[in-house]
């Protein structure tokens, strides 16, 4: 394993969002694919990389699915309190695998929504993980504009640099917890927090089918890239 990672490997999944872009009643994480909560798909593959410790999921208070599922009672599994915000959540699960796991804590944190992560992505981020944390993210292929406030394009943004954040994002827990720390307006990655401290963490190119489950139409998408993954035995 990566020489840099010298501490335990904590995944921290922030799961305490109500994702109301899915207009489904209930919270995206809770919805099923093929027989399986999305909870039930993304955390059976954490808990099946043996790098990672534990799991520690942030849960909201109000949320009554969760105690339900066979997962919440794993012997490696641990929850704590979500947060107003993803970042918040993600704070509280920092907080939990520092005091677990001590100064040399490392967090993978990742998306209860992205059901479909690859182990050999996750194993691709320890691997290419420098001490400046790594997170994986795709290169865009769309050509990329520049809008002014009227709707109008200002600009084309040269693509060959633009990179679309995903998660795994791994980083030295005591650095996203100082980085967590600071005002947290606009951060939505874990990265950006430590870009704001002046941090640069590592692009590892992941694979496509790593999506976020927002839109009612991604659930029909996670369906046929789950089905793909298994024809070929690449989960
Ligand atoms: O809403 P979005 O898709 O960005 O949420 C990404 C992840 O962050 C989801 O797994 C969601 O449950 C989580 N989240 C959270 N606490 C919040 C908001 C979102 O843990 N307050």
């Amino acid at each position: 394993m990566n020489p840099v990672i010298r501490g335990p490997v904590y995944a921290v999944v922030p799961a305490a969002g109500v994702g109301e872009r899915m207009k489904a009643g209930i919270p995206k994480q809770y919805l099923t694919l093929a027989g399986k909560t999305l909870a039930e798909h993304t955390l059976g593959r954490l808990l099946s990389f043996s790098p990672i410790d534990s799991v520690i999921v942030s849960v909201s208070s109000q949320d009554p699915w969760w105690p339900t599922l066979p997962v919440a009672s794993h012997r490696r599994v641990s929850t704590v309190a979500g947060g107003k915000t993803r970042a918040e959540s993600v704070r509280n699960g920092v907080a939990q695998a520092l005091m677990d796991g001590g100064e040399e804590a490392w967090v993978l944190v990742h998306d209860m929504a992205r059901p479909l992560v690859r182990l050999s992505d996750i194993q691709a981020l320890m691997e290419q993980c420098d001490e400046q944390g790594a997170i994986l993210a795709l290169p865009v292929v769309d050509t990329i504009k520049q809008s002014g406030d009227d709707l109008h394009i200002d600009s084309t943004v040269d693509r060959e640099r633009i990179w679309r954040a995903l998660t795994p994002q791994l980083f030295p827990a005591a650095r996203l917890y100082e980085a967590l720390s600071a005002d947290l307006d606009g951060v939505t990655d874990e990265a950006s927090a430590i870009e704001r401290q002046g941090g640069r963490p590592r692009l590892v190119a992941g694979q496509s089918d790593n999506i976020k489950i927002t839109v009612p139409e991604d659930l029909p998408l996670a369906r046929f890239y789950l089905a793909r993954q298994f024809e070929t035995g690449e989960q």
